[in-house]
């Protein structure tokens, strides 16, 4: 059974939706094993989208992941990584399917409400930049 890491975005929790995303979470299958809100540091957030460093919007997607709490998740399910995504919808809220957390929930692509790992490698790594092992309860 496989897992993936998700965040509920400051966007998301500052407007109150953590339920309704979670609810979509479970609506399709998926099992929250782990969960905690936090204040992403600047160190944190700069060290996770390090992927992104010389990205015209990485200094914009930085502030925004800072500028408040957000909700870190472990998603456990079959297919978690690939159905995670699906439910999330396409990364600019304008192209997501209709249905998906982004179409129902983004701002816009920088405040896109949720993030979700995006292959197997990345969703352990993912995984281990936020949780320990005992902190996963499948
Ligand atoms: P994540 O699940 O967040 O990784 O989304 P993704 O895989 O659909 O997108 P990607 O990894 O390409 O980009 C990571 C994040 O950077 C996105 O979720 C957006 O919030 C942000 N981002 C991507 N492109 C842009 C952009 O053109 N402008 C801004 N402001 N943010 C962007
Ligand atoms: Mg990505």
């Amino acid at each position: 059974i496989e897992r993936t890491f998700s965040i509920i975005k400051p966007d998301a929790v500052r407007r109150n939706l953590i339920g309704q995303i979670i609810a979509k979470f479970e609506e399709n299958g998926l099992r929250p094993i782990a969960l905690k809100k936090i204040h992403m540091t600047r160190e944190q957030a700069e060290g996770f989208y390090a992927v992104h460093k010389e990205r015209p919007f990485f200094g914009e997607l930085v502030e925004q992941m800072i500028a408040s709490p957000v909700v870190v998740q472990v998603l456990e399910g079959e297919g978690a990584i690939l159905k995670n995504r699906e439910i999330m919808g396409a990364t600019n809220p304008e192209n997501a399917a209709e249905g998906t957390i982004r179409k129902l929930f983004a701002l816009s692509v920088g405040e896109n409400s949720v993030h979700g790992s995006d292959a197997p490698e990345t969703a352990a790594q993912e995984i281990k930049f936020f949780f320990s092992d005992d902190e996963l309860v499948g």
